[in-house]
């Protein structure tokens, strides 16, 4: 597996391959979400293809109050585990290598990124549209790998690919789960034991409100059922559009039910499909 530290360093790897390319953006503390994304872009590389994982994490998309600096870099353990995964090449770039000191240029959606996480982390997904726009411009995958954990982001990733004509083909990859249910995240890590045994209960209201037939039922569900989580602090609750995050007002669209709670240190995000209802 070859280690790129410069964007030189990846585009001259880049330039002696010509099969697919598979990307995927991390920001490290790797777990086995990011194991499943990187065997699945092997798959979808092929023998022929490569597979390139980034680990970089990106201080845009952090609001000042949030855990930039306290974010977990277990470097030494997410080599192992990209290596074991089949990557080919690991692209791991200094902030000063991504953005220069006095830039002026950022790429901002501005319609799905008003909602949701977006309206509590202002500025949260310009700091991820610009930091993965720059990421394709410096590894220029055929294909990259996202996880439905991160549905909003997912959306408007797409958005700009079409918007801005990125030539990338975006592969989506379901939400992997520990066994009780609790969608792996690298925040996680911040919850005290007690709070890890609770924290599944998040997913098992989303998962009983999602049965009911309205939106509204389903939200006014689902808040409820967290509110008796002990500690457990709501963020937002919402049934949007799975494609536009438009609220949701009716079953004649394939639905998304998203919510983010905070749980001591951690601020959990998860999303449960909502079918269409006849
Ligand atoms: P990060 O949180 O490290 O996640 C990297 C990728 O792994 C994202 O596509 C995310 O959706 C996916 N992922 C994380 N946990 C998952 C799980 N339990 N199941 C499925 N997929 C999961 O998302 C980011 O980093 C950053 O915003 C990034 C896109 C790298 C830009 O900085």
């Amino acid at each position: 597996m070859k280690t790129l530290k410069t964007i030189a360093a990846s585009r001259r790897w880049r330039a002696g391959l010509d099969s697919k390319v598979v990307l995927v953006p991390t920001m490290g503390a790797l777990h086995h979400g990011h194991e499943a994304l990187i065997r699945h872009a092997r798959g979808i590389a092929g023998p022929s293809g490569s597979v390139v994982v980034s680990i970089f994490v990106n201080p845009t998309q952090f609001g000042p109050k949030e855990d930039f600096a306290s974010y977990p870099r277990p470097l030494a353990s997410d080599l192992a585990i990209t290596r074991r995964a089949g990557a080919d090449a690991v692209f791991l770039p200094s902030i000063g290598e991504m953005y220069a000191a006095d830039k002026s240029v950022t790429v901002n959606e501005s319609l799905l990124s008003a909602t949701l996480c977006g309206r509590s982390r202002p500025g949260h997904f310009e700091g991820v549209c610009s930091v993965v726009a720059k990421l394709f411009l410096a590894t220029q995958p055929t294909h990259a790998v996202f996880g439905e954990k991160d549905w909003q982001q997912l959306a408007i990733i797409r958005r700009m690919v079409r918007d801005l004509l990125f030539p990338v083909t975006i592969e989506p990859f379901p939400i992997v789960r520990d066994a009780d249910g609790l969608a792996t995240s690298s925040r996680n890590a911040y919850l005290t034991p007690a709070e890890r045994n609770l924290a599944p209960r998040i997913f098992d209201a989303m998962t009983q409100a999602s049965k009911l037939k309205t939106p509204q039922a389903i939200v006014k569900n689902c808040t409820s059922g967290i509110k008796k989580i002990p500690g457990a602090q709501i963020d937002y609750v919402e049934a949007v559009d799975a494609s536009t995050l438009h609220p949701l007002s009716n079953r004649k669209q394939i639905g998304r039910l998203a919510a983010a709670v905070f749980l001591g240190k951690a601020r959990l995000i998860d999303n449960v499909h909502l079918p269409l209802f006849a």
